[in-house]
């Protein structure tokens, strides 16, 4: 029985995964350091500050910089993502988002959101989505990352349903990751060899309906 769907959100809400992207390749080219978007996968999902170490190993700069320098880079490349989602508005959601909210709402699904962002509430805000989220977990909720499983599993005891009847969606390697050790149903947005992990993959929230979610999920 399916209870609850608890979505990530950057990436799977609204296309702040751009942002991100954009913000860290800025920050990157000021130091020298070139990156991907193939590179870029591996910082899905991962918290601010460990996307940054991971950028300096990248550059080979991994012991260049001092802890004070590094947290005032990681304040650098946020207030950029910040200047980037100041002006998101509802029309920010991702096809069919909208819908599927509305649809799981109808249908007595509990709804959740597990992102790894201290911007999350922001960003909810901006999209007028706040009141279809019976629980908020966001970076200062948990202390451990994903692919730790730590986040969903706090969404799903606040939602008060056992893990095994919730379903997660996620943009990120590190996402599916975390939802599979919370043993969730993973539904992996975007790319398939990226998200193999997965139990179901869509190419796009588009293809996320309610009727696509439940099939998938009664299908194991
Ligand atoms: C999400 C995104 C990551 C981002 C992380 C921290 O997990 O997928 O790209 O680095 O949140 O976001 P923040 O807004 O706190 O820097
Ligand atoms: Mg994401």
């Amino acid at each position: 029985q399916l209870n609850a769907v608890i979505f990530d959100l950057d990436g799977v809400i609204t296309d702040t995964a751009e942002y991100h992207f954009i913000a860290w390749k800025q920050l990157a080219e000021q130091l020298g350091i070139t990156f991907d978007r193939a590179f870029n996968e591996q910082l899905k999902g991962v918290s601010r500050m460990e996307s940054l170490e991971r950028i300096l190993a990248l550059g080979g700069q991994a012991d260049r910089y001092t802890t004070a320098e590094k947290e005032a880079l990681a304040h650098k490349k946020n207030e950029h993502y910040k200047q980037l989602i100041a002006r998101m508005t509802p029309n920010d959601l991702l096809p069919g988002m909208l819908d599927l909210l509305r649809e799981l709402k109808r249908n007595h699904i509990k709804i959740g959101l597990a992102s790894a962002s201290k911007n999350a509430f922001t960003v909810i805000e901006r999209l007028g989505i706040r009141e279809y989220f019976d629980t908020i977990v966001d970076a200062a909720k948990v202390q451990n990352s994903k692919p730790h499983p730590e986040i969903f599993l706090t969404a799903a005891e606040q939602l008060r349903v056992a893990p095994s009847t919730c379903v997660g969606v996620e943009d990120a390697q590190a996402g599916v990751a975390a939802i599979k050790a919370a043993n969730m149903f993973a539904i992996g947005v975007g790319d398939k060899e990226a998200l193999k992990e997965a139990d179901y993959i869509v190419k796009t929230t588009a293809d996320l309906t309610y009727d696509a979610i439940v099939h998938a999920f009664h299908r194991e």
